[in-house]
């Protein structure tokens, strides 16, 4: 059976810049697909490329099989595409964004509007249809885009940084949403993203992007598992003596202890087990815990591991606001 989407040895050159650069991946059916990297990493060109917006200079992609420069009408039947730039009407109600979509699509009428109401119901914005799209808020809108991509049924729905600029709660509304329709519908969903929580929290896996290439591709745990590292307890502690303080140190699980304002830290290779044994030695040195949490890895941690930077870092090399996806920034350390 092919694969929902597939790329093979992709390149992209731009007279300035590869923007793509030997990357290959597969993508199960299902599954929600994340690539994850900083500004001009290639994301939205690998978006394009395989949405049929943009031929690859070399390489070879496919949507369920169908090749995406040879055949791109049937895999545009294929695919649900929510572009980074909005782009619904603001002239428009919502529901006559989705109608012009669904007829664009030669949707019957009556399966249209049937379509349409599920769509607006699912993404809560039955009550705001007849509303221009002009009064709705940035949360709304990206909702309004994410159902009128799904208006054709597609069998993959393609995001480029679909809450980039959405304030925290408008996020989260997204991420539960795209949940609740990828376990409704089956539906197959790739998303590219520059944020490490939202690669996170919705990802099955994730292919980490820099200079047009994939540093590594897993499941967020398995990332986080494959650079080693310690998990840290933070604990704010009573009566805690610098003979306990080496009493815990001796301990062959404790790989370090660091202080931080009143709280230590203890690092171990795995919170779950070393916790009770840590607790029953502090509890045998009448040591107190006032207060304890435990940190896992994080995919910043992933991040920084396999590229060498912070993505934060890369971002504030963003120089134009306005320029947009696609337009020309050239990237330090990127070749032509
Ligand atoms: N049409 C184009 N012409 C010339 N260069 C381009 C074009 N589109 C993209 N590029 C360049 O290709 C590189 C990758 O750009 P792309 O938009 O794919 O990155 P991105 O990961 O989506 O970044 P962002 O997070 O800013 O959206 C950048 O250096 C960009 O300037
Ligand atoms: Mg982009």
């Amino acid at each position: 059976m092919a694969y929902a989407a597939e790329a093979h040895n992709i390149v992209k050159k731009y007279p300035s810049v590869i923007a793509v650069n030997d990357v290959s991946f597969n993508v199960d059916e299902g599954e929600i697909f994340g690539l994850l990297g900083p500004n001009g990493a290639g994301k939205t060109t690998l978006n394009r490329i395989l949405t049929c917006l943009v031929k690859p200079t070399s390489g070879q992609a496919s949507i369920r099989g169908i090749d995406v420069v040879k055949r791109p009408a049937q895999v545009r039947r294929n695919i649900g595409v929510v572009s980074q730039a909005m782009t619904s009407d603001l002239d428009l109600t919502a529901w006559e964004n989705l109608d012009i979509y669904g007829k664009y699509f030669d949707i019957p009428r009556k399966q249209r509007h049937e379509n349409m109401k599920y769509l607006l119901e699912t993404v809560g914005l039955t009550a705001r249809a007849k509303d221009l799209v002009a009064t709705y808020s940035g949360g709304m809108r990206r909702r309004l885009e994410i159902a009128r991509g799904l208006i054709h049924k597609p069998y993959i729905l393609f995001l480029d940084e679909p809450t980039t600029g959405l304030d925290p709660q408008s996020r989260r509304v997204i991420w539960e949403l795209l949940q609740k329709i990828r376990q409704e519908t089956k539906l197959t969903i790739f998303i590219t993203t520059h944020y490490m929580d939202e690669a996170d929290v919705l990802c099955d896996r994730i292919a980490i992007v820099d200079y047009g290439k994939i540093v590594v591709l897993d499941s967020p745990s398995n990332l986080k598992r494959s650079i080693g590292g310690f998990d840290i307890i933070e604990m704010t502690l009573g009566n805690f003596s610098p003979e306990a303080d080496a009493k815990l140190k001796a301990m062959p699980i404790v790989k370090n202890i660091t202080e931080k304002d009143e709280a230590i830290r203890v690092y171990v290779e795995d919170a779950a087990k070393s916790m009770p044994v840590i607790i029953e030695e502090l509890r045998k040195m009448n040591v107190s815990i006032d207060y304890l949490a435990i940190h896992e890895q994080s995919l910043e941690d992933v991040f920084i591991h396999y590229t060498g930077k912070t993505i934060r870092e890369t971002e504030a090399q963003k120089v134009n606001f306005f320029s947009g996806a696609g337009a020309p920034k050239q990237m330090p350390g990127a070749r032509v």
